[in-house]
């Protein structure tokens, strides 16, 4: 819960302020200074305060890189990485007492059930032990697991066991969540589960930070969207924004007959003919995906040619498009 007291005072606070977590031009090689692998590279990121921001990439584009830099496991090589305004690799207690992290991958106690869970790491974080008790069952009821919350964890599915570890970095009450590819390898009602908890802690006021190499993922949860490829940032923006980039957006009208086809080609702009002379489809070349709808609702305010249309297609650009558009690659090659 945020106290207001210490929030800065209105008018007072610039955008950097606002930001909950931001990385400036920072730089992680790895290895032998003659033969580096570059992690991160003049990486800078703004992560806003009560939205979903996505980091979507391939895999060994960087993701856990940023997420280590942030919780401070890692220091940059060069630049600056500031979580609330403490500087992680240099005051860890602090920045953890702002931040949980639910890392990719779970550590979780087997031979423990949940709740045995909680309670350890409760007391290894200094979790008041007075409201300790009741903040595990809020969080495990959060979680749905409070009917296996006496079960060894051991028995749990891959997905009840990233419900538990997200349960788990809960407990600390952060104010920022990391969440480093949180539905990899899960099933797909876990799956959508956790992403309809992550999208209820942000609609609360949560910072969440989320790794994916999902497109599905991102496009589902994500209020702003950063593609990272070899470490370097490529593209970001909200996703309508990003599928605006995208040069190739097409509508497909189709006619009832080719010379009706005609007419509608001549009576729009950036309209043509793809399917030829005989064929009765116009394709229509937008600039903006909110273009469609005002191309069809105009076709059907004209009775001759609305009459006529049979149907529409229009192939939304999506994320594999951008990171396509933007690399030249496909996001799983
Ligand atoms: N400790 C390390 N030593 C050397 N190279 C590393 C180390 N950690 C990560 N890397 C390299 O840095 C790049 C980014 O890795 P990572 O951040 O784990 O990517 P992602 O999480 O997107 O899969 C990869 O090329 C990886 O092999
Ligand atoms: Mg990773």
């Amino acid at each position: 819960m945020r106290d207001p007291a210490s929030e800065p005072i209105a008018g007072t606070e610039s955008p950097e302020e606002s930001a909950a977590i931001t990385l400036d031009d920072v730089w992680v090689r790895f290895g032998k200074p003659a033969d580096p692998v570059i992690a991160a590279r003049e990486l800078t990121l703004r992560i806003p305060r009560g939205k979903i921001f996505c980091l979507l990439g391939p895999n060994g584009s960087g993701k856990t890189t940023a997420i280590n830099l942030i919780s401070g496991l890692l220091s940059p090589s060069q630049g600056q990485v500031r979580v609330f305004g403490h500087t992680p690799d240099k005051d860890r207690t602090r920045t953890l007492s702002k931040i949980a992290v639910v890392p990719q991958e779970t550590t979780l106690y087997d031979s423990l059930d949940a709740r045995e869970n909680l309670f350890f790491h409760g007391h290894y974080y200094g979790v008041d032990s007075a409201r300790l008790p009741g903040l595990v069952d809020h969080v495990i009821d959060l979680v749905q697991l409070t009917d296996r919350a006496k079960h060894r964890v051991g028995t749990y599915s891959g997905g009840m066991q990233r419900r538990l570890t997200l349960a788990r970095a809960l407990l600390t009450e952060p104010e920022a969540l990391l969440l480093d590819e949180p539905t990899l390898g899960v099933d797909v009602q876990s799956r959508r589960a956790l992403w309809d908890r992550i999208r209820e802690l942000a609609d609360g006021g949560m910072s969440v930070l989320l790794t994916t190499n999902y497109m599905e993922e991102a496009e589902e949860l994500a209020d702003y969207i950063t593609i990272l490829d070899h470490g370097r940032k490529v593209v970001d923006g909200t996703l309508d924004e990003l599928r605006a980039r995208v040069a190739e957006q097409r509508l497909l009208l189709h006619f009832d007959a080719a010379d009706v086809a005609d007419q509608a080609a001549a009576s729009l702009s950036r309209a043509s003919r793809p399917g030829g002379e005989a064929d009765a489809t116009v394709e229509v070349a937008l600039n903006d995906p909110k273009e469609a709808m005002r191309v069809v609702s105009s076709l059907r305010e004209n009775g001759s040619l609305g009459d006529r249309l049979e149907g529409f297609e229009w192939s939304e650009p999506n994320l594999q498009d951008v990171f396509l558009q933007f690399t030249g690659r496909a996001l799983r090659d």
